[in-house]
């Protein structure tokens, strides 16, 4: 068994952190969100991993990742040269699967832990040619959808369909045997111009294939937009989060609830509220952070307020004396009062940036 993360793409939708970089490396909970599947990957016993990238943010994501070592996995990276679509990514990548069965896993979907590998044996057990997992969403519009009878047997898969024939979406998780190469050989690229993985299932549907859909009762986050990074971000903090503090706290702070602090950081002053992560190296004076925020290495804190937020490395926050909720700060972005006259805002803000001022 094998598995094939998709960490390509643009990320149109979370710009403008994906100026900088890959969507798949935008931190939940002060991790990548990639490094979930890989360690979902792990956890479920499979080691060997392909993971799909592009010529844009590529080397990042490798030089990030790296070659599987600390996951305890062996990672090949494929270049899919251009985003033609998820089907595209299967094909380029046959080198590496040849014909093995494989787990597709596209690299900034979250499936809550464990279920992984509770479809992986039904797959291998069953002896399936593909399964599928859906899940109920409120705008089945944004995704590949699935009509299904009464028994649960899917007739029709449809990609993004402007009339959804139900609100039962594609997760971005599917198990595939090697006759899903054939499908795929057979297929036209869609009206977006991409080799659509759902129209590869509809082909394996029509030529009778074992096709089992499976609906999933864990959670399932697409944290392709802010709010559902958000989203990511408080499960994760919720679900899984334990208390470590490795920094240094002055007398007057208070810790309440579960917190981590990373290594060298220095916190004086300060109220937490856990859930909340903080990285190593990050210096906190005179703040609230509440509930659901993830502070990531080297950021500087200052006279703030902040909560159910992300802030990238380096961000540097001084003087607001709102309070920040819902945002998601970039890396080495700077928000601060300044001291001189007139009193006015000021900003400096890069393309697709979305600001709220009261
Ligand atoms: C892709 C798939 C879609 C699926 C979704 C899940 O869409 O094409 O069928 O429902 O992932 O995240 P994309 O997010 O690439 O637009």
């Amino acid at each position: 068994m094998k598995a094939l993360i998709l960490a390509g793409g643009k990320g149109t939708r979370l710009r403008p952190l994906t100026y900088t970089g890959a969507k798949q490396l935008v931190p939940v909970a002060n991790k990548p969100i990639l490094w979930y599947g890989i360690e979902e990957m792990v956890a479920a016993g499979i080691t060997d991993i392909g993971i799909i990238i592009s010529p844009e943010t590529g080397t990042e994501v490798q030089a990030k990742t790296g070659n599987g070592d600390r996951f305890g996995a062996k990672i090949t990276y494929i270049l899919q040269d251009k985003p033609a679509g998820l089907a595209h990514a299967v094909k380029v990548a046959y080198p590496f699967l040849r014909n093995s069965p494989f787990v597709m896993y596209l690299g900034d979907n979250l499936i809550q832990q464990g279920d992984l590998s509770y479809f992986l044996q039904k797959f291998t057990t069953q002896q399936q040619d593909a399964i599928i997992l859906l899940r109920q969403v409120s705008n089945p519009s944004a995704f590949g959808v699935a009509k299904i009878d009464e028994t649960g047997r899917v007739l029709q898969l449809i990609e993004k369909p402007k009339v959804p024939p139900s609100n039962l979406a594609l997760v971005g998780v599917y198990f595939f045997s090697h006759v899903i190469h054939d499908a795929i050989a057979c297929i036209q690229p869609s009206a977006r111009g991409e080799l659509e993985i759902t129209d590869a299932i509809q082909y394996l549907i029509d030529q009778q294939k074992q096709v089992l859909a499976c609906q999933l009762e864990g959670w399932w986050l697409d944290t392709g937009k802010k709010d559902d990074l958000l989203e990511a971000n408080r499960l994760i903090l919720d679900t899984y989060l334990n208390t470590k503090i490795l920094g240094e706290i002055d007398a007057e702070s208070n810790i309440i609830g579960r917190v981590q602090i990373g290594a060298n950081s220095q916190l004086v002053n300060t109220t937490i509220r856990g859930p909340v992560v903080i990285g190593s190296n990050c210096y906190l004076e005179n703040c609230f952070i509440g509930p659901y925020t993830s502070i990531a290495d080297n950021t500087q804190l200052i006279e703030s307020d902040i909560e159910h937020s992300v802030v990238l490395e380096g961000a540097k926050i001084t003087g607001i004396h709102q309070r920040i909720i819902d945002s998601v700060i970039g890396q080495r972005a700077q928000l601060t009062t300044a001291p001189q006259r007139p009193k006015a805002l000021r900003f400096m803000i890069g393309d697709d940036c979305q600001i709220e001022l009261t």
